[in-house]
């Protein structure tokens, strides 16, 4: 098991970047493992055989590919251990704190508390309990015991297993509310006065009192009297434009709350709660999303710059027809016209997203150079012998384990003889217990009845069975890039410099 995560203390900055991405998965992951009866089905470690993943489903009940997306986390945080033949033990340690009742009766209570957490921001404005699914729930005395109560664990392993499973989404939840209220806002304007925030606010004296306290057990907030202010280090993480930035990834967050809270629902029968392959639902999620990748278009833009400044090294880009598939942002295609002003690129994505996509490469003086092509990838002829790039971004993540292998064949179909296909994915090692990032970002797109996340050998295969039989993976700096062609292609073996930030 890895290390209770006190030391060393991560910053506000690291935590408040988690808190904002992964800790409700955390959460939902561990929460949901205990519900399924993962964690009793599997044998302890040096008590009986390991199991394999589809003996696991088989056992409890559940999709082997839902088991599979919480196992491969399991293993990746130490929870679980894997051996090389992919047989799953339990921790001892886990094994341990889960069989003390009072442990388990704390988790069991904290199980229940999800739904409610979800109406903190009435519960603030009230200071009164709220009714979920029938039942009264003080939501406000649930975070103050949370937060401010101490409660003996069995061990100090036990604790931060405790702190993943409760606290973590919990955290996420003050936030999105802290947000969603402008407390945020408010506070980084200076000291305020509790009776000038509730007035901001619309927050009760019980509510607001709540929200300040675990904000300060958190290290954003520090109270005097009645006058609170951000800590000096939540000044400085949340200044100028973090801030905003800030509460756009708490918002997005808060997209996936109610499928994580009904996970379980997702692991076992494979029901979808947020389903991305609903057209409605599809559509006004990516339209968010891609205001959203809009919004660190720059720190993409450096990864897509550098993807193109790469595949110039071995295929010069004078002239060359590019096909961005799954544009969003139009980030991926804009950096090869940007690169090359000779270079013709086609952006491919659903009507709704291209829009941004057109002010996007609008605003980079790249439209003579473009083309917009609406559509849907899943069923799309691409054409022939047609392209000389073609870039996959952040895109496969979107098609079904069982779609790749046909979106493959069409994309390879579509690429010239000496064409170069580009996907920026994120790529598992080779055992897919990691990197912990990703394997969070694949349990989102499982539960979104999305894609499977795959390591470069899983790419390398299905590339090979449509006649892309060399491929090499390059990491760049959080995803990675894998590069595909026939056979005697040359492809580049490593990455170009970072382009300079002004070009
Ligand atoms: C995860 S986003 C990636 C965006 C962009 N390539 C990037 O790297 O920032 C996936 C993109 O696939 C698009 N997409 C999803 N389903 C689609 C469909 N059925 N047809 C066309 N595009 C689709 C979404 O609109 C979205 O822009």
């Amino acid at each position: 098991m890895t290390a209770p995560r006190s030391t060393p203390s991560p910053s506000l900055a690291q935590s408040l970047h988690f808190w904002a991405r992964n800790a409700s998965n955390e959460s939902a992951l561990l929460r949901t493992s205990l519900t399924v009866g993962l964690f009793d089905a599997l044998p302890v470690e040096g008590e009986g055989t390991p199991m394999t993943v589809q003996q696991l489903a088989g056992k409890v009940g559940a999709s082997v590919r839902g088991v599979r997306s919480l196992t491969e986390l399991l293993v990746c945080l130490g929870l679980v251990h894997q051996d090389e033949a992919r047989g799953l033990v339990l921790a001892r340690p886990v094994a341990a704190f889960l069989r003390e009742p009072s442990f388990r009766e704390r988790l069991q209570e904290a199980v229940g508390g999800w739904g409610p957490m979800g109406r903190l921001e009435e519960a603030v404005r009230s200071g009164a309990p709220v009714t979920h699914e029938g039942q009264r729930w003080d939501v406000l005395e649930h975070y103050r015991r949370l937060f401010l109560e101490k409660v003996p664990s069995p061990s100090a392993e036990a604790e931060d297993f405790f702190d993943r499973f409760a606290r973590s989404a919990a955290r996420t939840w003050v936030l999105v509310t802290a947000g969603r209220l402008g407390l945020l806002e408010q506070l980084a304007a200076g000291p305020r006065d509790e009776a000038a925030l509730r007035e901001a606010t619309g927050a009760s004296e019980r509510g607001l009192r709540t929200m300040l306290d675990v904000l300060g057990h958190l290290g954003i907030t520090r109270s005097e009297g009645t006058t609170s202010t951000f800590t000096e280090e939540a000044r400085q993480v949340l200044d100028g434009k973090a801030l905003p930035y800030l509460l756009r990834s708490f918002s997005v967050s808060a997209q996936y709350w109610e499928a994580l809270e009904r996970l379980e629902e997702t692991v076992r029968h494979e029901r979808f709660i947020l389903d991305l392959k609903d057209p409605e639902v599809s559509q006004r999620f990516y339209a968010d999303n891609s205001n959203q990748i809009t919004a660190v278009f720059a720190s993409h833009f450096q990864l897509s710059r550098r993807a193109a400044a790469t595949l110039a090294q071995v295929k010069p880009l004078a002239g060359a027809r590019v096909l961005d598939i799954g544009t969003g942002s139009g980030v991926w295609g804009v950096a090869f016209a940007r690169t090359e002003p000779t270079a013709q690129v086609t952006y491919f994505d659903q009507e709704v997203v291209l829009q941004q996509a057109r002010r996007n490469v609008e605003q980079l003086k790249a439209l003579g150079q473009a083309r917009f092509w609406p559509g849907n990838l899943f069923t799309q002829d691409f054409g022939e012998a047609a392209y000389d790039f073609i870039i996959l971004p952040q895109v496969l993540n979107v098609l079904r384990p069982e779609s790749l292998p046909d979106m493959f064949r069409r994309v390879a179909r579509a690429l010239k003889p000496d064409g170069i296909l580009v996907i920026a994915e994120y790529v598992l090692n080779e055992r897919r217990d990691g990197p912990l990032d990703h394997l969070y970002f694949g349990l989102r797109r499982f539960l979104t009845n999305e894609g499977d996340l795959l390591s470069h050998s899983e790419y390398a295969a299905l590339l090979t069975d449509v006649g892309l039989a060399s491929s090499v993976c390059l990491p760049l700096p959080t995803q990675e890039l894998v590069l595909a062609a026939r056979p005697g292609v040359n492809l580049p073996t490593q990455l170009a410099p970072p382009p300079r930030a002004a070009a």
